[in-house]
């Protein structure tokens, strides 16, 4: 029997707290069951009103995104010590939209990684192939690079905390959802990757999927055996909406 999955709900630049309030309140009643594999990562301005307002739930909450480097004159950045006080559990690293518009790196990304392993903060490591990497037979050798290079020098046993999001860069905002079983078979290609380079306690990292993740399809991929949970953006950010893709993992 699998594991039940994680909803991760990414808001992205969405949100002011007045909206958050309604859209919590909505979950916590829509939700009642296994709030702890909900994680929300809502914008860091709403991170300490939501630790508030959630702290009694049981659902997780993380930033989207981290600086890598712990102090100092970074105008604009947030750093792994700042978002431990705020108390959060995770925090969301190389999100395509953070590599693609922002330019971060992999070295970048692994810097981000090594300041929220010093925090205790879990990472969520988010990596995925271009349409043009997927129509070039080039899907193993993109996503072996992000691991490798984001993940390098890490020792298998700090890695077993870490989360990974498989999200193709096609299928974000896109409405185009990888099928299944493209979805599966690239979570098995991740898993040995990771098993190959670390060792056969990686098959116990999870690795969960992104992009186009909305209640009528949440059901069928996380029937796949690798699919450990869903990571989603759009489909978050309507309370009921996300609700229904809840209920739907937790039907399987
Ligand atoms: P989407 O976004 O569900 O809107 O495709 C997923 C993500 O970017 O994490």
């Amino acid at each position: 029997m699998k594991n039940t999955p994680l909803f991760i709900a990414n808001w992205k630049m969405h949100k002011t707290s007045k909206e958050a309030l309604s859209y919590i309140d909505q979950v916590l009643s829509l939700s009642k069951n296994h709030l702890q594999h909900v994680y929300l990562a809502p914008s860091f301005t709403l991170l300490p009103f939501c630790k508030k307002k959630l702290s009694d739930f049981g659902i997780s909450l993380g930033a989207q995104n981290v600086s890598g480097v712990l102090e100092g004159a970074f105008t604009g950045e947030v750093s792994a010590p700042q978002l431990q006080d705020v108390g959060i559990d995770f925090c969301l690293v190389g999100h395509s939209e953070r590599r693609s518009i922002y330019h971060e790196s992999n070295a970048e990304i692994r810097a981000k990684i090594s300041c929220l392993f010093q925090y205790k903060i879990m990472p969520i490591f988010c990596i995925g192939e271009t349409k043009q990497q997927r129509d070039q037979g080039k899907v193993k050798e993109s996503l072996a690079k992000q691991i490798i290079e984001g993940l390098e020098g890490f020792e298998e046993k700090q890695l077993s905390s870490i989360v990974i999001a498989y999200e193709p860069v096609w299928a974000i905002g896109t409405g185009e959802v990888a099928t299944p079983n493209i979805a599966n078979d690239t979570h098995q290609m991740i898993q040995e990757i990771l098993i190959r380079k670390w060792g056969p306690s990686m098959r116990q990292v999870p690795i969960i999927y992104g992009g186009s993740v909305k209640p009528s399809n949440a059901k069928e991929l996380l029937e796949q055996p690798l699919i450990h949970g869903v990571l989603v953006g759009g489909a978050s950010l309507d309370a009921e909406s996300f609700a229904k893709i809840i209920s739907e993992g937790l039907s399987i």
